[in-house]
């Protein structure tokens, strides 16, 4: 990556950390001075849009490789673990919201749930399989893991694919507020594929 494409992407940096933050500062304004905002079931409102949160951010994460891919620019790749580690804290903030606004902390109940509603099962699975991404998000841990970093972080991928059968399995937002979410993973997954492929014939290509 060129000196001029990283500097240019720092300086883009504070922006979309702040952008990213603009979700959060906004359900804790409604929380705190605007609960209207939130209408008869502020709990629940709450988990929805830290659960939406969560789901736009993966996909911001994930678009950053194929929008170097297909710009041929690097630019974006700096913001890749920035998104990444917004998606968790949005993932973290919606579990934490529902544990304790919806299930005021109730532990059985959170067991219970646990073990019977399917939707919330995948939902959990994909948080479980974010930490260890997030705790190895590091330039340290990336150093340390070298080769196995890279296959460790394409666990991504499938948190993805959790996190939009944990949205479409709910049932209650149709199929018509969820196919764009799915659309979008199969597209920025397909990307990835087509220029793994790619690279691969290029590669055989060049032995011959
Ligand atoms: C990576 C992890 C997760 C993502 C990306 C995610 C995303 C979402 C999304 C997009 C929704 C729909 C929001 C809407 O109705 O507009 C949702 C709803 C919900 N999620 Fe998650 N979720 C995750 C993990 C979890 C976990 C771990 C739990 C609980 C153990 C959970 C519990 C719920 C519940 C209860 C709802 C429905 C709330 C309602 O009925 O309005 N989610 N989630």
């Amino acid at each position: 990556m060129s000196a001029n494409t990283i500097s240019t992407a720092r300086k883009f940096k504070p922006l979309v950390f702040i952008l990213l933050l603009c979700p959060a500062l906004w359900m804790i304004y409604q929380a705190v001075f605007a609960q209207q905002l939130l209408g008869a079931d502020p709990a629940k409102s709450l988990v929805d849009q830290s659960g939406l949160w969560a789901i736009k951010s993966i996909l911001f994460a994930l678009a950053m490789t194929p929008l170097r891919i297909l710009t041929k620019q690097s630019f974006f790749i700096i913001f890749r673990r920035m998104t990444g580690l917004f998606a968790f804290f949005y993932a973290i903030t919606h579990f934490l919201i529902y544990s304790i606004l919806l299930l005021g902390l109730d532990l059985s109940q959170l067991g219970t749930e646990l073990t019977r509603r399917p939707y919330i099962i995948v939902g959990f699975i994909a948080l479980l399989l974010y930490v260890p991404l997030a705790i190895t998000s590091t330039n340290g841990w990336q150093r340390q893991l070298k080769r196995n970093w890279i296959r460790l972080h394409k666990l991504v991928y499938v948190i993805g694919i959790l996190a939009v059968i944990h949205m479409t399995w709910l049932k209650k937002l149709g199929l018509t507020t969820t196919w764009p979410y799915a659309l979008a993973l199969v597209i920025l997954l397909g990307i990835r594929i087509v220029n793994t492929l790619n690279n691969r014939r290029m590669a055989q290509l060049k032995k011959h």
